[in-house]
């Protein structure tokens, strides 16, 4: 008799009763029940409820049966009979019916698991990443690398009807930067040179569009050695894309029509068109954030105007030296915030860096630590501009712009959480646009990209490159979903001149943005066609369909946030030999 499996466990249904079917897979939950042994049986298709008894089954078989254990992988042939009245399990596709077994193999035993396959019990993160194979076994896993597949399926079918090529380029390559810190790779056969793995595919898809390929994507894996978290992993997935003759709009308006059919066909819901878009300026000053959750309100107010001169020394001071004072009203939430609750709230503000938190109870007699200070006017103004009423809680921050903007941002996002104002349900696409072409870096006491330096600037702002470079905007534009950065691109600088000027204004000198860019300089003197793209972040794309609370839950085998592999024990040492022969000394 063969072992081979004719079914999957989830096909099994009332139609199928009286057939003789084998079943392969694992022993997921076992049940003794009056000389009856009832198994769950598990393959990737899910559940099917199997019976060994006694009376069917030859003793040598039955005792075989007894003998198995949680996670035995077996072979079953049986007959589809209906369950009996009251034990059908409507939770199951299979749940109508069981199969009563007459042979039984095993095919590998297993030894006791570390953790529970068919229960969510709280289990040690870093038990279930050292077993991540068993860990794959739980079903949230199982549907969400499913998920994952699907998607990259519809993107890649999507690209290709539009006229996209899959081309892949290097991972041993020279630092493509994108901000980060690159992972080195020492070269046996040039002593003392080492390759960088990609932080992205930028350049190459540059280079694409000059090699005359016009429409490029790759589902391509990156490595960035930075500081980890829920969102970040070192090495993950983007959706990159480049494209030629185009401007901004071609691009987002593409990107716009291929999230929404992943979203259509993933969760069959339907994102309103077009996207909402929003100016990186204004997002910095009603949400304090470069990639503001839009699902719900709270929204920061600036009170200067107000409060340039009032009574309260610290704000009219902070504004008279520069800085703003900016607010958020907590509506309703007056009569509701304990004493204690009031104080946690300055102590996350502090926590996030400000500087103090005022905040103002408007209610028949107005509370606040600095009542004394403000004026009827003021009150009044700020209730006007910020749409106070009784029953609401203004939270007011003084600090300079950008502090102000983060502060309030993080305090917003916290209290969207403690207020229960996110609705789960809710996809809130939003492009960023306008982006800054630099950010000024205090430690390194000098500007760097934004994006990344193979951004072009808005051809108005070109010669403020030299002059004033804070306030070159960027023809950049970034996709947000829900508060996460999904994606981020930008038309592309396409001149060698500009370029030079790019480089130039990042601190490079000619010499170091020759040796390290000049193969790319020289390539936009051969006939370069203007082009943009972006790269959308595929590991975040499939945590958010799957309603994941981290990347680490779409990706088969992630690493720990201090960048560990705790199943292979990666990184790990290498041998005196691969060191002498690599000519490294370790220090
Ligand atoms: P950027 O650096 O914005 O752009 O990256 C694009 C997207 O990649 C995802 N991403 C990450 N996902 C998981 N872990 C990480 N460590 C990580 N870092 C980035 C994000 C992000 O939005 N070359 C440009 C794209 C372009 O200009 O076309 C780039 O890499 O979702
Ligand atoms: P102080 O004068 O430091 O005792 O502060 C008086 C009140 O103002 C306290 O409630 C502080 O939390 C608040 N406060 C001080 N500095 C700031 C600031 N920069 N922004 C908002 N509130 C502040």
């Amino acid at each position: 008799m063969s072992w081979k499996r004719t079914h999957s466990c989830q096909r099994l249904n009332l139609e199928l009763v009286g057939e003789k079917v084998t079943l392969n897979g694992w022993v997921n939950r076992r049940r003794d029940l009056g000389g009856l042994i009832f198994i769950d049986l598990r393959d990737r298709s899910g559940l099917v409820q199997i019976v060994f008894n006694p009376e069917v089954l030859s003793s040598e078989q039955y005792n075989t049966a007894e003998s198995l254990r949680q996670e035995y992988v077996i072979s079953v042939t049986g007959t589809v009979q209906p369950r009996p009245e009251g034990q059908v399990n409507s939770e199951l596709a299979s749940g109508a019916i069981e199969v009563q077994v007459n042979a039984l193999k095993i095919l590998s035993g297993s030894k006791t698991p570390p953790f529970h396959i068919d229960k969510t019990v709280d289990v040690d993160d870093s038990l279930l990443l050292k077993y991540r194979y068993l860990d794959l076994r739980h079903k949230h896993l199982q549907k969400a690398l499913e998920t994952r597949h699907r998607v990259s399926h519809i993107v890649r079918n999507f690209l290709n009807d539009h006229g996209f090529l899959e081309i892949e380029t290097p991972m041993l390559t020279r630092s493509t930067p994108e901000g980060a810190r690159d992972y080195v790779v020492p070269s046996r056969i040039h002593p003392g040179k080492f390759y960088a793995l990609p932080q992205s595919p930028q350049i190459f898809k540059q280079l694409l569009m000059i090699a005359g390929f016009e429409r490029y994507f790759q589902m391509a894996r990156c490595f960035r050695d930075e500081d980890l978290r829920a969102d970040r992993q070192p090495e993950f997935t983007q959706i990159d894309v480049e494209m030629s003759f185009v401007d901004a709009d071609d691009v987002m308006q593409i990107m716009e029509e291929m999230v929404i059919k992943v979203f259509k066909e993933i969760t069959g819901k339907d994102i309103s068109t077009p996207i909402p878009r929003l100016s990186y300026e204004q997002a910095m000053l009603r949400y304090g954030s470069d990639r503001p959750d839009t699902r719900f309100g709270l929204e920061i107010v600036g009170l200067s105007d107000i409060l340039k001169n009032t009574g309260f020394k610290v704000f009219s001071n902070i504004i008279a030296e520069g800085g703003v004072v900016c607010g958020i009203n907590a509506k309703g939430c007056g009569a509701d915030f304990s004493r204690r609750e009031i104080d946690q709230l300055v102590e996350k503000a502090n926590e996030f860096g400000a500087k103090g938190l005022v905040w103002i109870n408007i209610a028949d007699t107005i509370k606040s630590p600095i009542i004394k200070f403000l004026s009827e006017q003021e009150i009044t103004a700020i209730c006007s501009k910020m749409g106070a009423e009784s029953g609401d809680f203004i939270l007011l921050v003084a600090d300079s712009k950008e502090k102000a903007a983060d502060v309030l941002g993080r305090l917003r996002l916290h209290l969207g959480g403690k207020l229960n104002l996110i609705d789960d349900n809710k996809f809130n696409f939003l492009w960023v646009i306008d982006w800054p072409l630099y950010e000024y870096n205090e430690d390194e006491g000098r500007y760097t990209a934004a994006h990344h330096p193979f951004t072009a600037p808005h051809d108005d702002d070109l010669d403020l490159m030299d002059t004033d470079p804070s306030k070159v905007r960027a023809k950049a534009y970034d996709l947000v979903l829900n508060g996460v950065e999904l994606g981020g691109g930008s038309i592309r600088i396409s001149q060698r001149e500009v370029q030079e000027r790019m480089f130039k204004s990042l601190g490079f000198t000619s010499e170091e943005a020759e040796e390290k860019f000049g193969f790319l300089m020289e390539a936009f003197e051969y006939g370069t066609p203007p082009h943009g793209g972006i790269a959308l972040g595929l590991d975040r794309l499939v945590m958010l369909l799957t309603g994941s609370s981290s990347i680490r839950d779409v990706i088969a085998f992630p690493k720990t946030t201090s960048a560990l592999d705790l199943m292979t024990g990666a990184p790990a040492s290498v041998s005196d030999e691969q060191l002498t022969e690599l000519k490294i000394k370790l220090s």
